[in-house]
């Protein structure tokens, strides 16, 4: 997903400690104002900091503590055990209630999810989980896959099927799934599903995976709810820990060598116990030779300086707000505001520069139709085609 030409321009390798502070100093020499849109403040080497110096006396509200209500809207992970797993629907915290004002029970067939993902999932993650144009795939690749990685291709192993990690191939538990979707999905509308719609989802993406439960194929009339979800038993959910455990510490023994010498798992069998850099890279090659080092300054950057300045100035925000600029940041920002998936960044002159060679008409359709990595419309597919072209007016003139 990471396009190598927007890495550059970051300018430094994105390594750990400290990212955000470097790339915001490397883009930043001279005019002031970070990637973000935050304000830099000059110091005495003409550079820029995010640390002022105030002389003035603030006052901070501590707040009070958070409600228990406050705390259990935000506590929604979903334990492998089924702890957090919903018995009832809920809406963004609120129960949702049948005609009879009764709280609704939480449950989704593999149709509704099919139709919510199709409106909802799709233009990002494929038909049918395939995955696509760098996003996900939430379908596909087998357990066994996973396991003959460290085959050497070329002899052993001619024509190694792919290892692919999907939530199908990969992901231990199941509670997983329903927490991500609920917690993060989709994309561009986080928490926007009920627990109802979310179990739904949860059997589509569990079908496409061909995951039975309890034995039972998940057709489309299949509902799940809680009682069925905890006897989901996903594919790969031993995959973590080899299976060496014995009570007979003889039979444990052998287990464990067996496990050693599989080449599916650890090659083929055969440790290097002496002299092993000379023997993999060549005579006289030592740890020097082989290490990778990392060639730029870590510390260059990351501590910053204070600024030189010493009163609080309102930070200057840019004439009033332009047309297209709120539903920019609302709906489009999450990706154009940095460099991290590939977007052309907003403010980014060159970029932009290069996205309207093409001509405009051929940008609109791009944001409207998506291109590559960019979904139709950002993912907002209720926007109308004259507000996204407002909106590609705003980024363009934003960044010359
Ligand atoms: C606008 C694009 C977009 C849409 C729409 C979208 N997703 Fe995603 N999805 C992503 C991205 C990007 C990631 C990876 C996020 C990350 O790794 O931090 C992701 C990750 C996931 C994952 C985790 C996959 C993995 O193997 O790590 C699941 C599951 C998922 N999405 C489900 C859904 C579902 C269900 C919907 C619809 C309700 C949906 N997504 C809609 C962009 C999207
Ligand atoms: C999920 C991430 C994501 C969101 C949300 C998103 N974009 Fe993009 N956008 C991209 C990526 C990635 C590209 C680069 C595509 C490429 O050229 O490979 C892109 C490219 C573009 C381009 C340039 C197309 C071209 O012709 O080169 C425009 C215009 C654009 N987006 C407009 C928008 C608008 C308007 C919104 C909000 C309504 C939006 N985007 C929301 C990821 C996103």
């Amino acid at each position: 997903m990471f396009k190598l030409e927007n890495i550059k321009k970051l300018n430094t390798a994105l390594l750990g400690l400290g990212v955000s502070a470097l790339v915001a100093t490397s883009l930043n020499a001279g005019n002031g104002v970070s990637i973000d849109g935050a304000v830099k403040y000059p110091t005495e080497n003409g550079k820029y900091s995010d640390y002022y110096v105030n002389d003035q006396k603030i006052k901070y509200n501590n707040g009070r503590p958070a409600t228990k209500n406050e705390i259990a809207a935000w506590n929604i992970d979903v334990k492998p055990n089924g702890e957090g797993l919903p018995e009832y629907d809920m809406h963004q915290g609120k129960p949702v209630l049948d005609e009879d004002g009764k709280p609704k029970k939480a449950e989704g067939s593999v149709s509704m999810g099919e139709e919510l993902y199709d409106t909802q999932c799709v233009m990002c993650h494929g038909e049918f989980g395939g995955g696509g144009k760098g996003y996900p795939m939430l379908a596909g690749g087998s357990v066994a896959s996973l396991k003959i990685q460290r085959l050497n291709p070329a002899d052993e192993n001619p024509n190694p099927e792919t290892p692919v990690r999907t939530i199908g191939s990969y992901w231990p538990y199941a509670s997983t799934i329903f927490w991500y979707v609920y917690d993060s999905m989709p994309f561009p509308h986080p928490k926007s599903l009920t627990n109802s719609e979310t179990y739904a989802i949860t059997a589509y993406l569990l079908s496409v995976n061909n995951i039975k439960i309890d034995g039972e194929t998940l057709d489309d009339e299949y509902v799940l709810d809680r009682e069925k979800f905890l006897k989901i038993q996903m594919p790969n959910k031993d995959g973590f820990y080899p299976d060496v455990e014995s009570p007979n510490p003889k039979e444990g023994l052998e287990k464990m060598r067996a496990l050693l010498s599989d080449p599916t798992i650890y090659g083929k069998g055969t440790r290097c116990m002496s002299n092993c850099i000379e023997k993999q890279f060549g005579k006289g090659k030592t740890v020097d030779d082989v290490l990778l080092k990392i060639k730029i300054p870590l510390d260059d950057g990351i501590v910053q300086p204070v600024s030189t300045e010493r009163t609080w100035k309102e930070p200057e925000v840019a004439g009033a707000v332009m047309p297209g600029q709120v539903e920019y940041e609302a709906k489009c920002s999450a990706c154009h505001g940095n460099a991290a998936i590939g977007a052309p960044v907003v403010g980014d002159k060159e970029a932009w520069a290069e996205v309207t060679k093409k001509g405009l008409d051929a940008v609109y359709s791009n944001a409207i139709n998506g291109v590559n990595a960019m979904p139709p419309k950002g993912g907002h597919m209720d926007s109308s085609d004259d507000e996204i072209k407002m909106i590609v007016d705003y980024m363009i003139n934003a960044s010359k």
